[in-house]
């Protein structure tokens, strides 16, 4: 129906919007495409030094994926349909078409897209993260961890979530393909690193 295309359209555009590359501008912070991984996103501006900002920025990602998936779950759209919206906003933010479409890897978009299907699964994704974090020390990896992680734990909390999750997943792996060469190249920068601690 036409209001499915607007809420997909409209949650491409929410996607869109760059919470890092702005929020950085309002504290004074470098760009995050340039400095550190060059990732618009929560962990390259914590690296950059700003804990709140990137509290911030965690905040505003995850909302980008949860504001337009509930609204469509509180208006019954289907599962499939409902996973189509999260791309959308995911691909958004990926490829923001108001930022020379440089964005970043979709890890808090999609976390909050799959808020809704239930806080059982995000407080397993969220687990799942901080442990990955606590254990190797790398973003990168606990959230390529995670998203691999997150098709089995849907099929066990909702199945009929499996394959939207899945393709999430998906996106999200390949768009780490460039931590995945200094993962194993032994160049990835640890989460508590700072950028002027010489990376
Ligand atoms: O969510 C992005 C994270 O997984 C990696 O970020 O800046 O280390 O490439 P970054």
């Amino acid at each position: 129906t036409p209001l499915i295309l607007l809420i997909i359209i409209g949650a491409y555009l929410l996607g869109s919007i760059s919470s890092a590359v702005l929020i950085c501008r309002l504290f004074g912070l470098p760009d995050p495409r340039e400095s550190g991984s060059g990732n618009p996103g929560a962990t390259n501006v914590y690296r950059l030094g700003g804990r709140k900002a990137a509290a911030l920025v965690l905040v505003c990602d995850i909302l980008k994926g949860m504001i337009p998936v509930w609204i469509s779950y509180f208006l019954n759209v289907n599962p499939f349909l409902l996973g189509v919206i999260g791309i959308a906003a995911c691909l958004g933010h990926i490829y923001p078409i108001f930022f020379h479409f440089r964005g970043g890897k979709g890890v808090a978009t999609a976390l909050g897209g799959l808020a809704p299907i239930g806080w059982d699964l995000s407080g397993m994704l969220i687990s799942c993260w901080l442990l990955a974090v606590l254990v190797t020390g790398y973003s990168s990896l606990a959230s390529l961890f995670t998203a691999l992680a997150a098709p089995l734990f849907t099929w066990w909390v909702k199945p009929e979530y499996t394959m939207p999750v899945a393709m999430l997943s998906c996106l999200i792996v390949l768009r780490h393909h460039d931590n995945v060469k200094r993962l194993l190249d032994g160049n990835e920068t640890k989460i508590w690193q700072k950028i002027s601690q010489g990376n």
